[in-house]
């Protein structure tokens, strides 16, 4: 490979064509293919989709090739691999504005599939893709990947789970069994990392109403900290105008919203016990993800909020067949809580774990279905806009991502453009150059764009110099752009 300023440039002098060879001038990379099966309508709100493929948890699962973060178009294009830019298990990625600015958010670690915890860091990255902060916990905590929550005013929401050594014999311990999560969030200062808030269930919940008793054996038998009970598991943190917050607790199969001032739990939605509002069967959810704050009436009476309902969880336990997006009304004067819309997974998913449900400025709804491996536009109404699964096979089956999301974005590539020149195979005299730059997708590219046939007479040499000479010789070669073509 030679550089010849900011253009690498490599000469392939074969034209073969291997199957996973999807972009002739990155060859490294081997990104996911969306498995589209309901093309993105024109009522599609606008915007990339932005999400972390990784390998499936169900049996039969494979790939993806290279698991990582990426942004795509509707229509499978690739925007940005993050292959080379971030490490580990890679999830929870989307756009934040930080600092008045658009950014990106990713969680970097490992993942303890088994326990469902995750232990790493979070990361922002600059408009280059460029890593600016990494952002870690106060207080000597470890952080999840669940929740990264930036809020205007420059703090930011995380799930801090902590094991904790107490005697569970009031919860059916038999005496060796003496560890828990107390499962917590910070609001910490991201410029500073200053403690702004935190807040442990355990301090608030008891344990006895879990989803999930605890258990003599397996992954939490509670005796050792590893192995600690995870009765709670906070898997979203929001928080509204008026400084409270609202809490999605997974294996409590509840939502709660929490004062901001005390700590105090102000309301419940759903749970073994102590629900504050009575929950007809068309709101019936359980082991949820992604609780959002979307509205509050003037005089605080009514709260509608959205949430993910896996209605199903990894330990085999099932609500519902499928599993769907929810937009649930609670009024406090009359203590009930109303269904406002329902949106079912196409195809009949169940997503036994992840998911979460964005609404858009448009009033549509995007859904990742979590570990049913797909994403999902609908309308306000419920008419699917857009349907596709996370790859496609041979490359990847049953492929999953913990979160997904539709945002705008631009993004300026730091890297060098890569080219490559392959020459047609049916004639000597042509060949086609590819042009790519990961994560570049403003388009400016102009001297690739119009090119049109080209005058390649089969050596090297002579297409180097012209290159040199002047940067892109639109009049000599047939350009095609990578990775964001029109
Ligand atoms: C925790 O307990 C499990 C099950 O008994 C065991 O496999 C694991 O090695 C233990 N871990 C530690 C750190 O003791
Ligand atoms: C929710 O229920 C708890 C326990 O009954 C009660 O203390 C609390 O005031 C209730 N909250 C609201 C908003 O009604
Ligand atoms: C795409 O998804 C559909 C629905 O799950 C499946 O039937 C089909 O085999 C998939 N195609 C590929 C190429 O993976
Ligand atoms: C993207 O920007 C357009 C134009 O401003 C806006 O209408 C749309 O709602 C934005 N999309 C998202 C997902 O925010
Ligand atoms: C091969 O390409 C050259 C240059 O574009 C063209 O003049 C020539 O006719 C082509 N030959 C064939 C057999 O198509
Ligand atoms: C290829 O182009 C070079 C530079 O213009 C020229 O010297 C050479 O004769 C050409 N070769 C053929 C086979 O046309």
């Amino acid at each position: 490979m030679k550089s010849n300023g900011c253009v690498a440039i490599v000469f392939a002098l074969v034209a073969t064509c291997f199957a996973d060879w999807q972009f002739r001038s990155r060859p490294d990379l081997a990104p996911p293919r969306l498995n589209i099966t309901v093309p993105a309508h024109p009522s599609a709100e606008s915007g990339y989709i932005f999400i972390a493929q990784y390998n499936g948890f169900d049996t039969g699962s494979w790939g993806p090739e290279q698991p990582g973060a990426y942004i795509f178009r509707d229509n499978g294009d690739l925007v940005w691999s993050s292959v080379g830019y971030l490490g580990g298990w890679i999830t929870n990625f989307a756009p934040i504005v930080w600092k008045g600015k658009l950014a990106l958010k990713a969680f970097e670690g490992i993942l303890d599939a088994g326990h469902g915890r995750m232990y790493g860091k979070h990361s922002i990255l600059n408009e280059k893709y460029e890593i600016v902060k990494t952002v870690r916990p106060g207080a000597h905590r470890l952080v999840s990947c669940h929740e990264f929550r930036a809020l205007e005013g420059g703090t930011v929401l995380v799930e801090t789970p902590v094991s904790v050594p107490i005697d569970l014999k009031p919860w059916g311990g038999d005496g060796g069994q003496n560890w828990i999560v107390s499962n917590g969030f910070q609001e910490i200062d991201i410029e500073t990392g200053d403690l702004v808030f935190e807040w442990y269930s355990l301090d608030h919940t008891d344990p006895k109403y879990s989803a999930f008793p605890l258990e003599k054996d397996g992954p939490f038998d509670s005796r050792n900290s590893t192995n600690a009970w995870n009765y709670f598991h906070i898997n979203s943190v929001d928080k509204n105008d008026q400084g409270d917050y609202l809490i999605s607790a997974r294996n409590y199969a509840a939502i709660f919203k929490i004062s901001g001032k005390t700590g105090k739990i102000l309301w419940q939605l759903g749970g073994k016990a102590g629900s504050n509002f009575t929950i007809p069967d068309s709101v019936k959810f359980a082991y949820q993800h992604d609780a959002r704050f979307l509205h509050r009436s003037a005089d605080g009476d009514v709260e509608v909020i959205s949430f993910f309902d896996n209605a199903a969880h990894s330990a085999g336990v099932f609500l519902n067949p499928f599993s769907r997006a929810r937009i649930v009304k609670l009024t406090h004067s009359t203590g009930k809580a109303e269904e406002v819309h329902t949106y079912p997974a196409p195809d009949g998913l169940s997503a036994h774990s992840q998911g979460n449900a964005q609404v858009l400025p448009n009033g549509n709804i995007f859904v990742n279905w979590g570990q049913a491996g797909a994403i999902t536009e609908f309308s306000e109404e419920g008419k699917v806009l857009f349907h596709s699964y996370l790859d496609s096979e041979p490359y990847g089956k049953n492929v999953q991502s913990y979160r997904g999301f539709r945002f705008n974005w631009t993004g300026l590539a730091s890297e060098d453009v890569a080219i490559v020149a392959l020459r047609d195979p049916e004639n000597e005299s042509e060949a086609t150059v590819y042009v790519s730059r990961n994560g570049d997708n403003r388009r400016t590219l102009p001297s690739f764009r119009d090119a049109s046939t080209i005058n390649y007479n089969g050596s090297t040499n002579t297409l180097l110099i012209a290159l040199q000479r002047s940067r892109y010789p639109s009049s000599y070669l047939s350009y095609q752009l990578e990775l964001d073509p029109e």
